[in-house]
């Protein structure tokens, strides 16, 4: 039996969410196939939880000591949103302590994390981004640098963040001050970017038994201005449409960008892909490379649309990185 680490927690704004995901995956796993153990990370306090019992994890070799017992782990499930799971910072620990683990390595997930880079390498293949700049602290008049090279209504997003986190949407030029100084509180640099029209599509991808497949398009329909914080996680203001209803034809190019973005940007495991969808055009968003994984999450409800039980897509993920 292998010994599994779910890593969850983490020091982002999605902590508490990432949990959730941790504890889904803990309780679904396969239990014929692998001893779950859930480490809640958080700065240097990296502790399996166990009801209210923790138990500390000792840094060396990633290893438990419960009684006089050792254990090691053959795998590491991450479930960590945002730092420093999803940012490549944790990959690189574990590269180095020659662990196995199911999400990207440290390359493609530090480059998928800052949204700016990773649009520029996007586009490089062809695929259409929306328009926008890079901006860091204390540069100069950042204003004027929108309004010179942008039109409104524009996002503001930081650029290493995610849940919309610190994000706006900004219709009126005298917007813009406020909406960078809420941007720049969560980071330090920050991505503006042009508002797209369209329908918000979202596909998740993984290899599994050496393929790559693509889980049927969603459609994310937000109650609010756009797919905000409260959106995502208040029960009610957003409906996931799984699949999506789209011409069939669109659902299969939007598949194939997505499989074809995979390949291309080198991820592994689980990935969601976002897109507007302009009713012809499909413009880039995002990747999410370490996606949500609670009972409320959408990379389930794909899996069970696809045909796998949410028990199956963990064991395929698991599979697939030893
Ligand atoms: N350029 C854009 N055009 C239209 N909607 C956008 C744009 N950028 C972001 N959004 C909206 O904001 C949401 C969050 O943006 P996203 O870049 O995915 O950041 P996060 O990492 O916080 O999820 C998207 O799901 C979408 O609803
Ligand atoms: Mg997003």
């Amino acid at each position: 039996m292998m010994n599994v680490a779910i890593v969850a927690g983490g020091d982002s704004g999605e902590h508490g969410i990432s949990m959730k995901s941790g504890k889904q995956v803990c309780l679904h796993i396969d239990r014929n196939l692998f001893n779950p153990y859930l480490i809640e990370i958080k700065g240097k306090s990296w502790n399996q939880v166990v009801d209210r019992r923790k138990i500390p994890i000792n840094k060396n070799d990633f290893s438990l000591a419960i009684g006089n017992k050792k254990i090691h782990f053959q795998v590491v499930f991450n479930a960590i949103h945002g730092t420093p799971g999803e940012n490549g910072k944790l990959q690189g620990y574990f590269d180095m302590l020659g662990i196995p683990y199911t999400s990207s390595d440290v390359t493609t997930s530090a480059l998928t994390f800052n949204k700016s880079f990773c649009k520029d390498v996007v586009s490089r293949y062809g695929i259409d981004t929306a328009k926008s700049i890079h901006l860091y602290k204390n540069g100069d008049d950042s204003v004027k640098q929108i309004l010179q090279t942008l039109s409104l209504p524009v996002f503001i997003k930081p650029n290493n963040g995610g849940s919309s986190v610190g994000m706006s949407k900004v219709k009126l030029k005298r917007e813009l001050k406020d909406a960078l100084v809420k941007a720049f509180n969560e980071d330090t640099e920050v991505i503006v970017e042009e508002f797209i029209r369209g329908r918000e599509l979202t596909c998740g991808v993984l290899r599994t038994e050496g393929k790559i497949v693509s889980l049927p398009v969603t459609e994310i329909i937000s109650r609010k201005e756009f797919f905000d914080f409260e959106a995502k996680y208040k029960t009610g203001l957003a409906e996931e449409v799984v699949p999506a209803k789209i011409p069939q034809s669109d659902a299969e190019n939007c598949s194939e960008i997505s499989r074809f973005l995979y390949e291309k940007l080198n991820c592994k495991g689980i990935v969601r892909f976002d897109y507007i969808f302009g009713g012809k055009k499909f413009t880039f968003l995002e990747v999410n490379t370490v996606p949500g994984m609670s009972k409320a999450s959408i990379v389930p409800r794909m899996a069970k649309a696809h045909g796998w039980t949410f028990r199956e897509l963990v064991t395929r993920l698991i599979n697939e990185a030893t």
